[in-house]
């Protein structure tokens, strides 16, 4: 898609982080938004947030408010969505939760659960409800799973199985999409600078903090920006960061052993120095 300009994007996880971001941007290429999260005031102020960027007043930045991780509420508000705003072009599916970042010991199955239900059934009944209504726009679907779904990590053993379950759906789904000539790309950011770090910082084990530094650290705006362009050139796996993507090369020339050492030894170090 070479130009936003008049598109009608979708963004679950619109109100915060690397998908408020996002927004800005397109609203800024010319695009129309609408938003999707569950807490309405944050909606409100990223809608205001987003209209200061916007290239005309014509554009339009819409809200509604849902929880991705529930099938029948997404079907409902899906429906409204598209009676009110027409069917995007471009479906963004940012909206993901890491709360738990913690040993499995002390992850407990409703925990378990619920990440798997915002993260991976979340962009699954989005997509599932949008893709009839996008199919004959040829539409691009955008899923933002994580480096944490190419690499194992101390402390991911809810959030990393989510990601990496993303990756597989997502190969999967690519293969349909291709002779609808609709597109799809999934991202693969290392840590960045949003408050689901700050959320995950509450409980991730100190050996899990160590092995994160090691993929690098991007602040929003500049994931947002380099997500949009390869969104533009039509790019599949996109992983953000240039020590990300060199990790990810050495991990698949080396079948995962040399990142496997290399964390080890990082973890080791850890442990040492905290007297364990
Ligand atoms: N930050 C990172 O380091 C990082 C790295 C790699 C990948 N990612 C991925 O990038 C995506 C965006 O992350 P972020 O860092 O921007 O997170 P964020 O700032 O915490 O934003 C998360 C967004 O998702 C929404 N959301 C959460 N649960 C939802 C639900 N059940 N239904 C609808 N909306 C929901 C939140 O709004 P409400 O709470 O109001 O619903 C919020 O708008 C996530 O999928 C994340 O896994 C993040």
């Amino acid at each position: 898609m070479k130009s936003f300009e008049g598109k009608m994007i979708y963004i679950t996880g619109g109100s915060s982080g690397i998908g408020l971001e996002m927004g800005r941007i397109f609203a800024g290429k010319g695009a129309n938004l609408l938003l999707l999260a569950r807490n309405e005031q944050k909606l409100e102020a990223a809608r205001h947030f987003m209209e200061k960027s916007r290239r005309t007043t014509t554009q339009k930045i819409g809200t509604l408010c849902v929880d991705v991780a529930d099938h029948g509420e997404v079907e409902r508000v899906m429906k409204t969505a598209l009676e009110a705003y027409g069917a995007p072009d471009v479906l963004v599916c940012s909206a993901g939760i890491n709360k738990y970042a913690d040993h499995f010991e002390n992850i407990t199955h409703a925990m378990f659960d619920e990440v798997t239900k915002i993260n991976l059934y979340g962009p699954r009944n989005m997509i599932h409800s949008l893709l009839p209504a996008m199919k004959p726009k040829r539409g691009h679907v955008v899923i933002l799973s994580s480096a944490a779904g190419l690499f194992g990590m101390f402390g991911y053993t809810a959030y990393g199985t989510s990601k990496a379950a993303l990756l597989g759906f997502s190969d999967s789904l690519r293969y349909e999409l291709k002779p609808m000539h609709m597109k799809l790309t999934v991202v693969c950011p290392p840590e960045v600078d949003t408050p689901m770090n700050l959320d995950e910082a509450k409980t991730l084990p100190p050996e899990g903090r160590a092995m994160k530094s090691l993929g690098g650290f991007l602040t929003p705006e500049y994931a947002a920006h380099v997500i949009v362009k390869a969104v533009a050139r039509e790019q599949y796996l996109f992983i953000p960061g240039a020590s990300t993507r060199f990790l990810y090369l050495v991990h698949r020339l080396s079948n995962g052993w040399l990142t496997r050492v290399t964390s080890d030894m990082v973890v080791r170090i850890t442990r040492r120095k905290m007297g364990k």
